[in-house]
């Protein structure tokens, strides 16, 4: 085997064997670089015989033609490769669903919680939480609902089988005694809505045994009836996000209120729509008055140092009247359905700033 047989069939096994484009390029460099074995060789044609040269000149002519071309076959060949693997990496699936929209749907209910907070909040309200099977004390004695008295039966009252002692338990009827237990337990001033669930034995298109309201209280040494006027008139412009909205407030009783009111508010019905604000007619939303003086003396307040004003206001109502829902009793139906029409989106957090309900 000649020289040159020997040289390339060396060279054509370490290109072969190559698996990196840098240890290809070192083979070129070693073979046809400047200083390479095959350009070595080519140097040396200058000194040959003419003889000799007309052999080896083609020879070695060749021998650098088919180790360039094998180089630069290799060199094709591991770039395919890298790319092949890059594409592979870096695939994507493009049956992949896009990013999905949040899943479900914030209850009506708990978007009216949240835009009433939202309000009460910027009015520098605090939020209060009681229990829902209270005493008797509680839900009624101590808000000045005398025994027996008749007033007891306007809360068609669920109540627990009675303890050892005989006492029973109710359900709250409201989320007035939630004022007690504040009264009893923090020093005035005093400002905070009561948001919660409330039960009565009652039931038809705008009642459920279940409900929820939320009840307001402050208490402080010179509050009065200006303030509740005002705090509940610019509550009700806030909330069904109108400002010019037409209030009324009708002398009413409450055992633990005095004076006591309701609150209307002036509406029209266009069509089947109904319209708030202004109008000829009235509808009542919540129930207010002066703290009674009997209820602050129940809670240890001494009622000539210490007033307030309360109000009381069913959530699952506002809720109807604002986002026009006609059956309360859907409320509670769990159905997906009505979820998905009537409910928010879990991102849009009512507030202030952007907007209560968008
Ligand atoms: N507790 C009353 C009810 O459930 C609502 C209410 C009326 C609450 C007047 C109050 C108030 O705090 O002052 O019907």
């Amino acid at each position: 085997m000649t020289e040159i047989e020997t040289l390339e069939r060396d060279l054509s096994a370490k290109i072969d064997a190559a698996t990196t484009e840098a240890a290809l390029e070192e083979l070129r460099v070693g073979a046809l670089g400047k200083k390479g074995v095959i350009s070595q060789q080519m140097k040396t044609l200058g000194k040959m015989s003419p003889e000799e040269r007309k052999e080896m000149g083609p020879a070695l002519n060749g021998l650098k033609d088919r180790v360039a071309a094998a180089i630069d076959a290799k060199k094709t060949e591991l770039e395919d490769a890298a790319l092949e693997a890059r594409l592979a990496s870096e695939q994507i699936d493009v049956t992949l669903p896009v990013r999905p929209s949040p899943k479900g749907k914030i209850h009506p209910v708990s978007q009216v919680f949240e835009e009433i907070t939202a309000i009460f909040s910027a009015m520098g309200f605090d939020v209060a939480e009681g229990p829902d099977i209270e005493d008797d004390f509680h839900n009624f004695t101590a808000l000045n609902f005398p025994p027996d008295h008749p007033a007891r039966e306007i809360h068609d009252t669920f109540f627990l089988e009675p303890k050892e002692d005989g006492e029973r338990m109710v359900l709250r009827t409201h989320t007035s005694p939630v004022q007690i237990r504040t009264m009893k337990s923090k020093k005035p001033p005093i400002r905070i809505i009561i948001p919660g669930r409330t039960f009565r034995c009652d039931s038809d298109q705008t009642h459920t045994p279940m409900f929820h309201q939320v009840e307001g209280l402050v208490i402080d040494k010179e509050t009065h009836m200006g303030h509740l006027k005002g705090t509940l008139e610019a509550f009700v412009k806030t909330f069904f996000e109108i400002d010019d909205v037409k209030t009324r407030f009708r002398p009413h009783f409450f055992p633990f209120t005095e004076p006591s009111a309701e609150m209307d508010i002036g509406y029209e019905r266009v069509g089947k729509e109904i319209r708030f604000g202004q109008g000829s007619d009235w509808m009542e939303i919540l129930g207010c008055g002066m703290v009674h003086p009997n209820v602050l003396t129940n809670c240890g307040l001494d009622p000539d140092e210490y007033q307030g004003f309360a109000f009381g206001m069913g959530v699952d109502r506002l809720a109807m009247l604002k986002y026009g829902i006609p059956d309360l009793r859907d409320f509670f139906a769990a159905d997906a359905r009505w979820l998905e029409h009537y409910g928010f989106d879990p991102l849009d957090q009512p507030n202030l700033a952007t907007g209560l309900s968008r």
